[in-house]
């Protein structure tokens, strides 16, 4: 199994892998409900279980103009329910959705880049949501939406069938303590609905610099039918960088530190 870089795992972007968080709450933490949640030969994602938390954060001046004056055109809601893309962009094109676009650096660069694609970002943090809006309104994008929920739930109702060209996963939280393996939003379940909406042919990229969740993502994506690991017999089962997907400066930074990143790219190959 190839190494792209070697080092230390991980970088410093993940402050919650010391968080004790309040799952015993929830009944679906217990031993019976979630035995094997986190595991690949899980099914279903555990309910009431998410893979992000929401922390308060302060809000800058261009992030809050985002949310409330940029979000009434850019922005979709589960409320809204499963969206028709030509409808929703006003053309017929191919379509990338984003999950966790945090800041949202990659995806502007994104969307900036590639103006014959269009593109959904779905995020739960506030700052990143409006950040990404003030940032599109700036650059006078016509290409982009955002949801601010739970992506599993934008891909359960709003998504369309067989629509995607492309879902990417770009340095999901890696949930490294084994009590919140159950929290990684890689899970069987996912990657099967994820497959659901993809066109066929289209692609699920995911870019990791956590050694473990890199191997986690292989052994699911492994066992998940429907699939065709799309790298190449020198380096599978990861793949090196796709230029579309844009070095972050903060990736760039862990790079020179010599930190790892694995990307995996698979696509949907059955009709
Ligand atoms: C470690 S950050 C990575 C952010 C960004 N992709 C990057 O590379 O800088 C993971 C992001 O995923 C978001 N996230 C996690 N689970 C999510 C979910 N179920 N729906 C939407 N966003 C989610 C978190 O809020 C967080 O911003």
């Amino acid at each position: 199994m190839p190494e792209p870089f070697s080092g230390p795992r991980g970088l410093l972007r993940y402050p919650i892998d010391n968080a004790d968080l309040p799952m015993s709450d929830s009944p679906s933490s217990s031993p019976e409900n979630a035995p094997e949640a986190g595991s690949a030969s899980s099914t279903r994602p555990p309910r009431g279980i998410k893979s992000y938390v929401l922390r308060a954060g302060r809000m800058t001046v261009a992030q809050s103009r985002g949310l409330e004056e940029v979000w009434p055109r850019l922005g979709l809601s589960v409320a809204d329910g499963r969206q028709s893309l030509e409808v929703l962009f006003g053309r017929r094109a191919p379509c990338v959705v984003e999950i966790g676009f945090g800041m949202g650096q990659s995806l502007i660069e994104q969307a900036s880049t590639h103006p014959e694609t269009d593109f959904i970002g779905i995020e739960v943090h506030a700052p990143g949501v409006g950040k990404l809006l003030d940032e599109a309104d700036k650059r006078g994008l016509t290409n982009l939406r955002v949801y601010r929920e739970d992506a599993l739930e934008v891909l359960d109702k709003c998504l369309p069938e067989a629509g995607l060209t492309g879902l990417q996963l770009f340095f999901p939280d890696p949930w490294p303590k084994k009590k919140h393996h159950k929290r990684r939003i890689v899970q069987p379940a996912f990657v099967e609905q994820v497959r659901t909406r993809l066109a066929p042919g289209g692609y699920l990229h995911m870019a990791t610099d956590w050694e473990a969740y890199a191997e986690h993502m292989v052994e699911v994506m492994e066992a998940a039918p429907g699939y065709r690991n799309t790298a190449s017999a020198e380096s599978a089962p990861y793949v090196s960088r796709p230029e579309f997907r844009p070095l972050t400066k903060f990736e760039s930074r862990g790079e020179k530190l010599g930190h790892g990143v694995w990307d995996l790219i698979y696509a949907r190959e059955d009709g």
